[in-house]
């Protein structure tokens, strides 16, 4: 069973924050010890403890990370810490109807803990916000399939 999850939200209007306090009620729900964490002060060492990491962010500007995840990611991009033993998911909120930078500010936490060693577990979530569904509602059904994968690496350790 997973024991430790933290979430870290990137966010400018809040659906990212709706995502996470939708998964920290429900993983509570299972016993599970989750925290989430606004990305605003974040530094590479919240990478520090055991346990695995949900990483859920939206998309602006130009396929930017909002505004209070950009410090974060840069850090990591400068600092470039080893990250082998980290695990993490990935949830990207986006809208199609930037097409050419759909959901890239969860692309690019991904590309970037990528290049800092990290492993990624499932598939990355990426929710279109013109597509009329709710973020917090397709995060819960894709969190059923995404805990069940962790269970699995987890206990192939
Ligand atoms: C000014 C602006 C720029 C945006 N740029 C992008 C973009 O480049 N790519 C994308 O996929 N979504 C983009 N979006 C859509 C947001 O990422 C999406 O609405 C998301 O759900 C917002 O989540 P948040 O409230 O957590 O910030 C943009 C939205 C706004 C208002």
């Amino acid at each position: 069973m997973t024991k430790q999850i933290t979430i870290l939200i990137g966010t400018m209007t809040g659906n990212a924050q709706l995502v996470g306090q939708e998964l920290e009620l429900r993983f509570d729900g299972e016993g599970i010890q989750v925290e989430t964490v606004d990305m605003d002060k974040l530094t590479p060492d919240i990478f520090g403890s055991d346990g695995i990491y949900l990483i859920c962010t939206s998309t602006y500007g130009q396929g930017d990370v909002p505004d209070n995840a950009r410090a974060f990611i840069e850090s990591l991009i400068s600092s470039k810490p080893n990250l082998k033993k980290i695990r993490y998911g990935l949830i990207a909120l986006g809208d199609r109807t930037y097409a050419e930078t759909f959901c890239f500010g969860g692309k690019r936490f991904d590309e970037v803990l990528q290049e800092c060693g990290a492993e990624r577990i499932g598939d990355i979530l990426m929710h279109d916000a013109s597509s009329g569904t709710m973020p917090e509602e397709e995060a819960a059904d894709w969190s059923e399939g995404w805990l069940e994968l962790c269970d699995r690496v987890m206990s192939a350790d």
